[in-house]
């Protein structure tokens, strides 16, 4: 019923409206009810998880399911109490910048509804870390819902060369580490939207980063979101890199940049810029999951990310060596019920093992 209601009624009226609309519509409403017990109690007894589903633990963190949010959907970090109501393990918050960001200009979020991508040219708008923080300090956390933190560069001009891109990085990752807050931190090596473009997915780039950032003491799991427009070659020379360094483990991955990857590439006007999410990712993500886990076994810890839109597709991502997994897409073109179904599959195959 709930499935119906989604795909057969709020699913056409929402897409006929503006997807940046619909996003900042659902933040607002999710920030609302988030803070409202009847609401968070209504919206749990919907979509949350009323099974002892087995939890998961990776890295000493503990997730009631291995379904995270994954980062750019809340990047203010204004859904982090509801959205254990809808059946998420945990959120990734951001991607969070040293100073507050705009974005890139409009338009930067559209739908290709045949092909179930979004073109996604957002620019990391985000309040900026220190707004964070003191948000996420006046928040209380839900029990066994577990935050991380994605942190990016600056979208602007000023961030743009590598040593002021490098510091940028520092000081978030730094700050959120003196204030405690946050379970995790992903480091976001791999948006294609920013200025300067993806400046630190070269092995050397990547060293210079991670040298730095490992100066600064963490008590807490560190991962990397990779770039999936790699050949295996290219990505496993990062991840050599990511081996000399405590990295706990890595996001596989961000936004395809291959427009033909799409099942319907027309779908894409001409003016649009940006990487696609969703379907277009799926492939190559897993691909590159399979590979890393074949290459590394359990040195990394692997989060499974892009075009998971069914549970069967979740299955595969964790078939191919993903211990957690990360999705928006999937929510957005399949309905809230999808992160719930995947917890009771994922837990399914457990009790059969
Ligand atoms: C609207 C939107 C904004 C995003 N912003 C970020 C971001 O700020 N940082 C990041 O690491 N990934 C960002 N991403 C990429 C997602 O985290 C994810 O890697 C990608 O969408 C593939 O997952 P999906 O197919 O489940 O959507 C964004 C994706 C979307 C759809």
């Amino acid at each position: 019923m709930i499935r119906f209601l989604y795909k057969k009624i709020l699913k056409p009226l929402l897409f006929k409206l503006d997807a940046e609309l619909v996003h900042d519509l659902f933040v607002s409403f999710g920030s609302f009810c988030g803070r409202t017990k009847l609401c968070r109690g209504i919206i749990k007894s919907i979509y949350g998880l009323k099974h002892p589903y087995p939890s998961i633990t990776v890295d000493g963190i503990t997730y009631k399911s291995p379904v995270m949010l994954a980062a750019g959907f809340d990047y203010n970090g204004r859904l982090a109490t509801i959205l254990d109501c809808v059946g998420f393990g945990g959120d990734e918050i951001g991607s969070v910048t040293a100073r507050p960001c705009e974005g890139n200009e409009k338009p930067r979020l559209k739908r290709m509804i045949k092909s179930q991508s979004l073109i996604v040219y957002k620019g990391l708008k985000n309040d900026g870390v220190e707004e964070i923080i003191n948000r996420l300090k006046k928040t209380r956390q839900p029990k066994d819902f577990i935050w991380g933190i994605s942190i990016a560069k600056t979208n602007d001009s000023k961030s743009a060369c590598k040593a002021d891109g490098i510091n940028d990085y520092c000081y978030s990752f730094k700050r959120l580490n003196e204030e405690n807050i946050g379970d995790f931190y992903t480091i976001n090596i791999s948006c294609p939207n920013a200025h300067g473009g993806e400046t630190f997915t070269t092995p050397q780039l990547l060293n210079e980063l991670m040298e730095k950032i490992f100066t600064i003491k963490t008590k807490k799991p560190v991962y990397v979101k990779m770039p999936i427009n790699l050949d295996f070659k290219e990505f496993n020379e990062l991840m050599e890199v990511l081996n000399k360094y405590p990295v706990n483990g890595v996001v596989i991955g961000n936004l395809n940049k291959n427009y033909k990857e799409a099942t319907f590439p027309e779908e894409a006007p001409p003016e649009y810029r940006g990487g696609l999410s969703g379907k277009t990712c799926q492939k190559r993500s897993t691909d590159l999951i399979r590979k890393t886990k074949e290459t590394w076994g359990d040195r990394f810890t692997i989060i499974g990310c892009g075009g998971i839109l069914t549970v069967e597709d979740a299955l595969q991502k964790m078939e191919a060596g993903a211990d957690l997994l990360q999705l928006i897409s999937g929510m957005i073109f399949e309905g809230p019920h999808l992160m719930k179904d995947i917890a009771k599959a994922i837990s399914h195959k457990k009790h059969l093992n």
